[in-house]
C-alpha cells in the first residue's frame, strides 16, 4: 500500500495537494473553522509532466512524496505558477531544487514575483501570455490571464483534452473536508464565505474572467483550495450571481453594546425589518466570526451598524467592522447607524467618516443618550421602515429571479 492517497481526478491528472486540518487563521485575519487545503495537480502527458501549483511552506516533503508516487520528481518538466502567494507557490524553491530541469511557467508579473519571493533563477522561468499553449504529448495546456484573482499576476490554466480549468484561488473554498464538490454538504455557503473574504473586492475582475472562460468546454473546475468541482455549472452560476453584485431583500446587522442600550435599539430594528418581510442576518461583534459576516455581505442590500460611543468615537469592534465593510467592497446600497452614549457622543460621526467614501446611502442615523425611550424606539421603527421601503423599491421583479446561493 502506498503511503498517501493520490487520486487520479481525470485521465493522467493526479491530486497531489495537502490538507491543512490544523490551520485556524488565514492572513492572520480570516478564521478557518474547517481548516483548508492547498491543492496541487500533476498532469502527465506522453512526453512531459507538469505540476500545477504547489503547496504551503512546511509541506514540502508531503508534496514531494505524493509526486514521487506517480513520477520521479527529478524528471518533472514544468511547474505552473498560477499565483505567487506562498500558500500555492511557497514550496517552489524545494521543487526547483529537486527537479533540476523543470521550468517555472507564469505570467510576466508572476515572473517578477517568483524572483523576489522564491529566488527562482531567470533561466528557469518561462513567461506566458493569454492564449499561449504548451504541449505535453497528447495533452495541451492553455494559459488564460486572470489578473487580480487574487493578486495582479494571477492566471488560470486550462487542460484542453481533459476539459479541466485550474483556477487557483477563484472558485475555491476553505475546507479540509472532501475531495469533490459532492463530498461537501455545505459547499455553496462555504464557497460564498470564501468569495466574500477573498474575491468580493475584485468582483469586477471576476466578472471579466467569467466572460473569458465562457466559451471553454469545462467538465471539471480544479481550484487550489477546497473541493474539485465535478459539477462546474453549480459554482459557475453562483459566481455569476456574486460577481454581478446581485443583492436580496436582506439586511446585515452588525452591532456591539456595552450596557444594552444599543442592543435594545437593534432589537427594535430587527423586529421592524422582519415585520416588513426583510431577511435579517444579525451579528453581535464581540463573538461574531468575520468570515460569516463576509459571507452575508455578498448579497445583503443594506447594513445597520449599532455601536455605543467609547471615548468620543465608535467602539473599537465597530471601527474594525466598518473598516472591513469598506475594504471588502460589498454590493450594499443602503445603511443606518444606531448609537447610544453615556456622557458624550461621536460614534455616528465616525461611522459616517469611514463609510462616507463607499457607495452606501445612509438612510437614517439615531444617536441617543442612555437607554432608548419609547420615543426613541419609535424613531428606530421609522428608520427601519424607511430602510425597508428603499430595499423593496429596488427591483423586486429582478430579485425574484435571483437564485439563493
Ligand atoms: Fe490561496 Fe491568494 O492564495
Amino acid at each position: 500500500m502506498k503511503k498517501y492517497s493520490v487520486p487520479e481526478i481525470s485521465e493522467g491528472v493526479y491530486w497531489v495537494g495537502v490538507k491543512d486540518w490544523n490551520r485556524t487563521m488565514f492572513d492572520a485575519l480570516i478564521p478557518l473553522p474547517q481548516g483548508t487545503t492547498y491543492n496541487a495537480y500533476l498532469v502527465k502527458g506522453k512526453e512531459k509532466t507538469v505540476l500545477i501549483d504547489t503547496v504551503n511552506p512546511g509541506f514540502e516533503k508531503e508534496l514531494g512524496e505524493k509526486i514521487g508516487q506517480v513520477i520521479d520528481l527529478a524528471d518533472l518538466d514544468y511547474i505552473v505558477m498560477n499565483h505567487a502567494e506562498p500558500d500555492h507557490a511557497g514550496t517552489i524553491p524545494y521543487i526547483i531544487k529537486v527537479s533540476k530541469e523543470a521550468s517555472l511557467i507564469t505570467t510576466e508579473k508572476g515572473a517578477k514575483m517568483a524572483k523576489i519571493y522564491y529566488n527562482v533563477p531567470e533561466k528557469r522561468i518561462k513567461t506566458v501570455k493569454d492564449g499561449d499553449i504548451i504541449e505535453l504529448g497528447g495533452k495541451t495546456l492553455k494559459f488564460i490571464e486572470a489578473p487580480w484573482l487574487h493578486w495582479p499576476e494571477t492566471m488560470f490554466t486550462y487542460l484542453v483534452d481533459n476539459k479541466i480549468l485550474f483556477s487557483c484561488d477563484f472558485f475555491g473554498s476553505h475546507t479540509a473536508f472532501g475531495l469533490y464538490d459532492e463530498d461537501v454538504e455545505e459547499l455553496i455557503p462555504l464557497a460564498k464565505r470564501y468569495f466574500g473574504e477573498i474575491m468580493m473586492p475584485f468582483k469586477n475582475m471576476g466578472k471579466k474572467a467569467l466572460e473569458k472562460v465562457k466559451e471553454l468546454e469545462i467538465e471539471i473546475i480544479a481550484p487550489s483550495h477546497g473541493p474539485v468541482h465535478k459539477n462546474p455549472e453549480r459554482i459557475l452560476e453562483a459566481y455569476r450571481t456574486w460577481t454581478a453584485g446581485e443583492t436580496r431583500e436582506k439586511v446585515i446587522i452588525v452591532y456591539v453594546s456595552m450596557w444594552n442600550s444599543t442592543q435594545a435599539m437593534i432589537k427594535t430594528m430587527v423586529e421592524t425589518l422582519l415585520s416588513e418581510g426583510i431577511e435579517v442576518s444579525l451579528y453581535n461583534l464581540p463573538t461574531a466570526d468575520i468570515g460569516d459576516i463576509a459571507r452575508d455581505l455578498v448579497d445583503s442590500r443594506a447594513i445597520v451598524l449599532g455601536t455605543p460611543t467609547v471615548l468620543a468615537g465608535m467602539h473599537p469592534l465597530a471601527i474594525y467592522a466598518s473598516y472591513l465593510v469598506k475594504a471588502l467592497r460589498p454590493p450594499l446600497k443602503y445603511g443606518a447607524v444606531l448609537s447610544s452614549y453615556g456622557w458624550g457622543g461621536g460614534a455616528p460621526r465616525q461611522a459616517l467618516e469611514i463609510l462616507g467614501p463607499t457607495k452606501i446611502e445612509v438612510v437614517g442615523t439615531l444617536e441617543i443618550n442612555g437607554p432608548p425611550s419609547a420615543d426613541d424606539h419609535q424613531k428606530v421603527i421609522e428608520i427601519g421602515k424607511q430602510l425597508s421601503n428603499k430595499i423593496k423599491e429596488m427591483g423586486n421583479a429582478a430579485d425574484r429571479t435571483v437564485k439563493r446561493f
